[in-house]
């Protein structure tokens, strides 16, 4: 029998199922004392220089002092929304650009209907559900966007009868279609931009999409399988979240809760390292009960192969994907790549979970303009970040001297690697984007309901409050960000304050209310999606509580700011409809429309009947200015 529970479960309440709290912590007596504590914030920043872990202007003031909206952006901020639409500024537009179920080729045109969805004859030959990451590229004069599709809605997607559960290898066969990668050329039209139907560069990657595992775990025998003895070859990539884009033109995307997906139908293994990625129980979406590779009974290393750095080449339609395992496993969120001072090639990497980490990958190598991207991401070092409370912090490195384990071990469970170098635990690092105009990256903390004395990771690492995660039972999240030392992305060391700490000012006047550039004019909570547009402003996307009430009560739907790094100034720009997260942002060529995602909408968006459907939006200024 399915739990069909475990299908409406957040994937952070996914987690929680799985690593429990642990009994008689008095993490509840924590959480009382956090929430009725007056004068929180100096308890709370007191094991350190607390005002010190702020940007020069930033800290928190009273409540009266706060400016009511922002200035200096080149629109006026809106407002909250708390119903099924979309809002951009004055004098800017949007429009839908695709939804789940549109065609990408003309034999699928007509494909998707209200009441029954896709077939699975045209699951794969269709726009992906619950729209992600995504980058724009220009392959041949051409704009290409590669997106990702993260989860499904089983209970949109699946005909009712099923109730949301799939009741043949059919049924999961279209669910793993909807999953995966679109690669789509775009163009602009009369009527804006569009999906160019039946481009040759058009590409559907799902989990069945034959790809090879490449780097220092490929051939180990932890990734060796039934169907696949060799340790090479993979089927599928799964639960794509963010993206990032490598020097060289291709496209990252990242694989972030794949644990959900596996189920033992039989005698449950344990694996190694199946407790600290959740794997084990039942999967989510019934999977296993149809296919073995997703059944840990038959195929307990097939986890294994699965929660890396993608890479695919959006200019190639033929291209095999080459998973990158140097860059190590884990719940990836996304990827940001810049090139060091020094030649070298960083990429910056959150781990989403209560307690993970923030990963960066330098290459052993160096990148030149022309060239691609060679073994760049397959020999190099991985460290994970180590933040002092004095404002500085080292990347550690992951190696068999400081994590007691062999490289192959290191990057199957990263995890465990990073526990056993000493890494800070982060309250669910997300999105991490690399400014373009100086040496500097952000990464965005979304909340961790868990923070608190007593509390760990699902590694057993100590949660209590640290320097960048500095308030108990996190509802609201920050951003923190970082300087490499000397200006080098790939050096050991680096410096970092909280750029922002998310708060609701209007409700509490302690830490909870969150820091000055956060006002009752600007307000949000759980920042996730994060990029940088060229003009060196940051974009912000949350994906929170939007009910509107209690502790969230005036910040309305999700939304999207734009934070101005030197001042701290933070703009919303955006809201998105009630039920949805905004997550996913590129520009066009010329930077004058923005692509913005819309994941899981409520209502029925944007259709308005039927059942919401997940969508990229264009978003335009109407005098045809730049705006990223
Ligand atoms: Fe898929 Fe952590 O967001
Ligand atoms: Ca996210
Ligand atoms: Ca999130």
């Amino acid at each position: 029998m399915v739990d069909k529970s475990l299908i409406d479960l957040s994937w952070d309440d996914f987690d929680e199922q799985r690593d429990p709290r642990p009994a008689g912590n008095d993490f509840d007596k924590v959480v009382d004392r956090a929430i009725s504590r007056r004068g929180f914030l100096g308890g709370a920043l007191a094991f350190g220089s607390g005002a010190a872990v702020f940007g020069s202007g930033l800290m928190s003031s009273t409540t009266a002092a706060r400016a009511q909206g922002a200035s200096g952006f080149a629109f006026t901020p809106i407002g909250i929304a708390t119903d099924h639409e979309i809002h951009v500024p004055e004098g800017y537009a949007h429009k839908v650009l695709v939804r789940w179920g549109d065609a990408l080729w003309s034999e699928a045109e007509g494909a998707y209907s209200p009441e029954t969805g896709v077939s699975v004859e045209m699951s794969d030959k269709v726009f992906g559900e619950n729209t992600d990451g995504m980058e724009l590229f220009e392959v041949d004069g051409r704009e290409v966007i590669a997106v990702n599709s993260e989860y499904v809605n089983p209970k949109i997607n699946l005909p009712a009868a099923s109730e949301g559960v799939p009741q043949s290898a059919d049924e999961v066969t279209l669910l793993k279609n909807l999953q995966g990668v679109t690669v789509m050329e775009v163009t602009r039209g009369e009527d804006g931009y569009q999906v160019v139907k039946d481009s040759p560069l058009n590409r559907r990657i799902t989990h069945e999409t034959e790809m090879t595992l490449e780097g220092p775990l490929a051939g180990h025998a932890l990734v060796k399988t039934n169907a696949d003895p060799e340790g090479r070859t993979v089927k599928g990539t799964m639960n794509n979240c963010g993206s990032g884009r490598t020097l060289w033109g291709t496209y990252l995307t990242c694989e972030e809760n794949f644990n959900g997906y596996f189920g033992a139908t039989g005698a449950e293994p344990v694996g190694e390292g199946y407790a600290r990625y959740g794997i084990g129980g039942e999967g989510r979406y019934a999977y296993e009960k149809f296919d073995a590779r997703y059944d840990l009974s038959q195929e307990p290393n097939e986890p294994n192969r699965h929660g890396f750095v993608t890479e695919i080449d959006p200019a190639d339609p033929t291209s095999t994907p080459k998973k990158r395992t140097a860059l190590g496993r884990f719940k990836h969120e996304n990827a940001a790549m810049v090139q060091a001072s020094d030649g070298r090639v960083v990429v910056y990497m959150g781990d989403d979970e209560r307690g993970e980490f923030l990963y960066k990958y330098v290459s052993n190598g160096t990148w030149e303009e022309g060239q691609d991207g060679g073994d760049l991401l397959d020999d190099g070092t991985l460290y994970v970040a180590k933040f002092n409370d004095d404002q500085t912090g080292q990347w550690l490195a992951l190696t068999p001297e400081t994590t007691g384990m062999d490289l192959p071990e290191i990057l199957a469970f990263t995890r465990m690697a990073a526990s056993a170098a000493g890494a800070t635990t982060m309250d669910r690092p997300e999105w991490v984007a690399v400014n373009p105009l100086k040496a500097e990256a952000y990464v965005a903390l979304t909340n961790n309901s868990r923070r608190g004395e007593g509390a760990s990771n699902a590694g057993g690492d100590d949660m209590s409050v640290n320097a960048p995660n500095p308030r108990e039972t996190n509802n609201y999240g920050q951003i923190a960000r970082w300087t490499p030392e000397g200006g080098n992305h790939a050096a050991d060391g680096f410096s970092w304050d909280l750029y922002v700490m998310a708060g609701n000012p209007a409700v509490y006047d302690n830490a909870y209310a969150g820091s000055e550039n956060v006002t009752e004019g600007n307000m949000f909570n759980s920042p996730d999606g994060m990029v940088f547009s060229s003009d060196g402003m940051l974009w912000i996307q949350t994906d929170g509580d939007d009910d509107n009430e209690g502790d969230f009560e005036g910040m309305g739907n999700n939304q999207m700011l734009v934070g101005n790094p030197e001042t701290g100034e933070i703009a919303r720009f955006m809201t998105v409809p009630n039920g949805a997260e905004v997550t996913g942002l590129c520009f066009s060529l010329d930077k004058t429309v923005a692509f913005v995602g819309v994941q899981h909408p409520g209502g029925a968006w944007p259709d308005g009947e039927g059942a919401p459907r997940s969508s990229v939006v264009a978003v335009w200024r109407e005098d045809g200015a730049t705006i990223g």
